[in-house]
């Protein structure tokens, strides 16, 4: 048993019972599931996860950005018995019911723009996504899709059109909706074009025009440009500052801009949307994820004019805005709102960002630390000068965090992500990325040493 005060971790992992869970898993469930390493969760709050062998956790993974006032907040467990109580389920497809209404009406305003806005409502991230994709078609009438190389927008057959992060996530799945054109993020750490950010004057966005849109791509035949403010399964890359800005020409040729706020949305970066730091209004945003602390909800916004595009029957699904979920997501927003949420990512944000720029400054794996509030992605490499991608090391570093009482997941192949719950204190915090420092200087040591 070690000394810490959060992260307790007993003897050899995975225990017993955990040992067991995993092996009857693998039994019934899809080999699809590609997990990061063996906890069974028992119980968690706020951010420590217990296992079924009695050890626990500090966690900076919430679910993949989806726990965002933590495990079980009491607002939100209350929220959800309430509205079980009164009625489960009744498909927003054909009935009506009251808190859709609420959370419309709290969600909206929290979107950019000032014009009217409207919600479509369904259950996951790709839902969303497959939402944008229709609307955006059957409001311009036109068939292209542009995205980014590194994007990530899911993984149902539209959605997974667009997701170009891993070739395995296509494999064996082609063809899929042919009308997707990608071009390359500015991943300005791994510049495709050998720049240097800012020098390179956003050469980037001329490439895209001179190579693209000047060759192949008949922009008049663009619905939308799918993008995310931040790549988050890319390995967590934000754009530069004014890179949206500049890519804005497009609207005026008529083309959709689809911001997926799936895992940068509901208050990850410090702002309740990521392309707030960003100054560009988009036409369409697609939430999930953060939205309902846990229970399966999202939301594709789109202004008005281009969601009233669609005629009753056009798109719906049956367990979209389940009356529990939007009761937790009303929760989630009080919770945000009375907790100050937003301040607590920023101020804790800036404090593990400058605690992760200290560990490149001292050590050779850590590449890179970029990202904003806590959505932080610390990139490694297996030495600064080259850059190589350090995949092993990452996954090293990941190893040891599991082992010493830290939940940390990649992004991409070699980012360690950040991504603690919202509400994380500042001691759980603390402890937790001296954690990971010492994971970073025993896989450093080993990987200099040769
Ligand atoms: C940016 C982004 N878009 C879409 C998705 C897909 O969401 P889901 O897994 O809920 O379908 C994800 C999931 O990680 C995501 O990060």
């Amino acid at each position: 048993m070690n000394s810490r005060k959060f992260a307790k971790v007993q003897g050899k992992l995975p225990g017993p019972k955990a040992s067991a869970a995993v092996k009857s898993t693998a039994k019934y469930v899809s080999p699809s599931i590609s997990r990061f390493y063996p906890l069974v969760v028992e119980s968690a709050h706020g951010s420590l996860v217990k296992d079924v062998d009695g050890n626990q956790f500090i966690d900076f993974a919430a679910g993949i950005a989806v726990l965002s006032t933590g495990s079980t907040h009491p607002k939100v467990v209350e929220a959800v018995k309430r509205q079980a109580e009164k009625f489960i389920h009744f498909s927003y497809t054909d009935f009506y019911y009251d808190n859709l209404i609420q959370l419309s009406e709290r969600l909206l305003p929290l979107i950019p723009g000032d014009g009217k806005k409207m919600v479509y409502y369904g259950n996951s991230g790709a839902e969303a996504i497959e939402a944008a994709m229709k609307l955006t078609r059957n409001h311009t009438k036109r068939p292209l899709f542009l995205a980014h190389s590194g994007a990530f927008h899911g993984r149902t057959m539209g959605a997974l059109s667009l997701t170009a992060s891993k070739p395995m996530q296509r494999k064996g799945a082609l063809p899929l909706i042919p009308d997707v054109v990608h071009f390359p993020y500015p991943y300005c750490y791994r510049c495709p074009w050998k720049q240097t950010f800012p020098e390179c004057d956003y050469y980037c966005v001329d490439y895209f025009k001179d190579q693209y849109l000047d060759k192949f791509v008949p922009v008049g035949d663009v619905a939308s440009y799918f993008f995310e403010p931040i790549q988050g399964e890319g390995g967590y890359v934000p754009a530069p500052p004014e890179y949206f800005k500049k890519m804005e020409f497009l609207r005026k040729e008529g083309v959709l801009f689809v911001c997926d706020e799936i895992q940068t949305g509901v208050g990850r970066t410090g702002k309740f949307l990521g392309i707030e730091d960003y100054g560009i209004v988009p036409d369409v945003v697609t939430i999930a994820k953060g939205i309902a602390s846990g229970l399966p909800l999202s939301a594709t916004i789109a202004k008005a004019e281009i969601m009233e595009s669609w005629k009753p029957g056009q798109h719906a699904s049956t367990f979209g805005a389940n009356p529990v979920a939007v009761e937790a997501a009303l929760a989630t927003l009080d919770v945000i709102e009375s907790e100050k949420l937003l301040e607590n990512a920023r101020r804790l944000g800036d404090k593990a960002k400058k605690r992760f720029l200290e560990m490149k400054a001292k050590y050779e794996i850590v590449g890179d630390v970029r990202g904003k509030g806590l959505f932080v992605g610390v990139e490694i490499v297996k030495d600064k000068k080259t850059k190589a991608r350090g995949d092993e090391e990452a996954a090293r570093v990941v190893d040891y965090c599991f082992h010493h009482g830290v939940l940390v997941i990649f992004a991409g192949h070699n980012t360690l992500r950040f991504i603690p719950p919202l509400n994380v204190t500042e001691d759980v915090m603390d402890e937790g990325i001296d954690i990971m420092e010492e994971g970073i200087a025993v896989v450093n040591s080993a990987t200099t040493k040769v």
